[in-house]
C-alpha cells in the first residue's frame, strides 16, 4: 500500500506534533494536578500547533490500562507514586499519529522498571516494523523484552493500523506471538503500543466510558445539532463526552447519548483496567513501515 504524497506529508506532520505534545505533556505532569487539567492542556496545545486531536487525550493511572478520559468537573488528580499513561493523538486532515508516554510521580523504582520493560519492547519492536514481516514476530518480540524485565504483556490490548479518519484499522499487531500470519505492507502506519504489567496480562472492561466514536450515524429526536457537531468535527474518530459537555447544555447531551447509544450509533470506549488490580506502564509510537522504518511520533 502507498499514500498520496500529501497525506505521507500529512501522517509526517501530525507525527512531529504528536511527538511535540506528548514531550510538553511530561514536562507538565506533576502531584496535585488534576488528570482534566493535563487533558486539556495537551488538547489545547494540539489545536495551537494548527492541528486536532485524534482523539481525545487518555490519562490513565496505576492499574486503569486506557481510556479514562477525564469528565467535565472531575476532581481526580495525581499523587506521588503514581504510573501515568498519557495516550495522545493528532490529526491532520485525517492522517492520526498516536503516541503515548508513561511517567511515575515521584521516584519508584518498581513504577521505573515497568515504564523501561514497555519502552524495551517498543524498541525492539520498531526494529521489526519491515515490509513482509509478520505480525506475530513483533509480539513475540515484545512479550520477550517485556519478560526479560520480569513482568508480562497485557495480551488482550494491541497496536493497530492507522488510516485515515480510522485510528483503529483492521490489522492487529499483537503484544505476545498470537501465531499469526498476516504481514506489514511498506507504506503502512501502524501504532505500537507494548503495556507492561507486574499482574497476570489482562484487562477487563470497567464501567466508565466517557470516550465515544460514531459508528452508525441515524437520525435523532434529541440534540440532532449535536449529531452534526460530531459527524463534521470529529468524523469517524474518537471524541470525549467532556468536549460535548462543553459546547452544549450538559443535560442535552446526556439524552443524546443515551438515545444514540440505545440506537447502535456510537461505539463506546469503556474504562480497561487491569483484571488483578496491578500497576500498567504502555509506551507507543506510529511508524511507517518501511525497509528502515521510520517512527513518525520520535
Ligand atoms: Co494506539
Amino acid at each position: 500500500m502507498a499514500y498520496d504524497s500529501k497525506t505521507l506529508e500529512n501522517f509526517r506532520k501530525a507525527g512531529k506534533l504528536a511527538a511535540k505534545v506528548r514531550d510538553y505533556a511530561k514536562t507538565l505532569i506533576k502531584t496535585g494536578m488534576l488528570y482534566v487539567e493535563l487533558a486539556d492542556a495537551v488538547e489545547k496545545k494540539i489545536f495551537e500547533l494548527g492541528a486536532r486531536p485524534g482523539f481525545p487525550c487518555n490519562i490513565s493511572v496505576n492499574s486503569t490500562a486506557a481510556h479514562h478520559v477525564p469528565l467535565e468537573g472531575e476532581r481526580l488528580a495525581f499523587a506521588d507514586g503514581d504510573l501515568v499513561k498519557i495516550d495522545l493523538g493528532v490529526h491532520v486532515e485525517g492522517a492520526v499519529a498516536d503516541t503515548a508516554v508513561s511517567v511515575s510521580i515521584g521516584k519508584d523504582e518498581e513504577n521505573e522498571k515497568l515504564i523501561k520493560a514497555s519502552e524495551a519492547a517498543l524498541a525492539a519492536a520498531i526494529k521489526l516494523a519491515t515490509p513482509g514481516r509478520k505480525v506475530s514476530e513483533i509480539g513475540r518480540a515484545v512479550e520477550q523484552a517485556i519478560s526479560s524485565f520480569g513482568f508480562r504483556p497485557i495480551k488482550n490490548l494491541s497496536g493497530h493500523l492507522v488510516d485515515i479518519y480510522d485510528l483503529h484499522a483492521d490489522l492487529t499487531i499483537p503484544n505476545f506471538d498470537n501465531k499469526s500470519n498476516e504481514i506489514l505492507e511498506k507504506g503502512m502506519a501502524i501504532a505500537i503500543e507494548p503495556f507492561a504489567t507486574d499482574g497476570d496480562g489482562f484487562i477487563r472492561e470497567g464501567d466508565e466510558i466517557s470516550v465515544f466514536r460514531l459508528e452508525r450515524p441515524a437520525s435523532v429526536r434529541n440534540g440532532r445539532e449535536i449529531l452534526e457537531h460530531i459527524a463534521s468535527e470529529y468524523v469517524t474518530l474518537p471524541f470525549a463526552k467532556r468536549w460535548l459537555a462543553r459546547k452544549f447544555n450538559p443535560l442535552k447531551v446526556n439524552l443524546f447519548l443515551k438515545e444514540a447509544i440505545a440506537k447502535g450509533m456510537l461505539h463506546p470506549y469503556n474504562v480497561l483496567l487491569e483484571k488483578k488490580g496491578s500497576k500498567v506502564a504502555q509506551t507507543e509510537h506510529t511508524i511507517l513501515v518501511s525497509e528502515t522504518p521510520e517512527i513518525l511520533t520520535a
